[in-house]
């Protein structure tokens, strides 16, 4: 992305419903609101059955935005969630959110920081977010170092790349996230989305996968 500047105030999102158009936004007949209310049950469940999830682990859910996987997981698989977040605003509206005490947002300096302490958790999670990150095999990094050899990764993404530019909003690097993903986590497997659930649309440039 030679010339073109990064820009994260994409993110930042004044109040909850702001919040909620940025996290997903309206792709053809898929509105915000159809999206949150179909695709969170469908995802949570996926994601959390893919990944074993039991009672009491704590789930890393990078890229958490408000809360809205952190909030399902919990409430279906009664975990742990550690949310992670580049964007202020997020972190603050999400513990409001989610609505559970054994929910925390830390930006992800301060997982750094805990992982540096030793924490490491069971699982962890990225949906909608890794195809917009800038270096995202820093990302990926940071997830490998926080789970224990073994654990499971569950993304949701893209196929393609949308990284927020200044010069020319959302733009593409190039870069294949699955192969960086495996780079670090070599175990993987990668199918599509339910087209009856998010819509033959989403469903044609998107995937979910697990990886260890
Ligand atoms: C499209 S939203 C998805 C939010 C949430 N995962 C969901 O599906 O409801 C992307 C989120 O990723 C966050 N994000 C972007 N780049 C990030 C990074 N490098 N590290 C952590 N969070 C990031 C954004 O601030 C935003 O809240």
């Amino acid at each position: 992305m030679a010339k073109l500047t990064y820009n994260p105030s994409v993110f930042e999102a004044r109040d909850l419903e702001a919040a909620r158009r940025i996290i997903l936004t309206t792709e053809r007949d898929q509105t915000t609101d159809l999206r949150w209310e179909r695709e969170t049950p469908y995802l949570a469940d996926l994601l959390g059955k893919a990944l074993n999830l039991k009672l009491g682990q704590t789930v890393i859910d990078y890229g958490c935005g408000v809360g809205r996987l952190s909030k399902a997981l919990m409430e279906q698989f009664n975990c742990r969630v550690v949310g992670v977040d580049i964007s202020e605003q997020m972190r603050s509206l999400a513990p409001g959110y989610v609505g559970w005490p054994a929910f925390s947002a830390v930006s992800p300096q301060t997982l750094d920081q805990m992982i540096a302490d030793g924490f490491q958790g069971d699982a962890a999670i990225s949906v909608w977010v890794l195809q917009h990150c800038v270096t995202p095999q820093d990302d990926i990094a940071r997830l490998r170092r926080a789970l224990p050899d073994g654990a499971p990764l569950g993304l949701v993404n893209m196929r393609g790349r949308a990284v927020p530019t200044q010069e020319r909003g959302w733009a593409s690097d190039g870069l294949d996230v699955d192969t960086l993903v495996r780079a670090q986590f070599p175990d993987g497997r990668t199918e599509g989305l339910d087209p009856g659930v998010v819509g033959d649309h989403i469903a044609s440039f998107s995937y979910w996968g697990v990886y260890r």
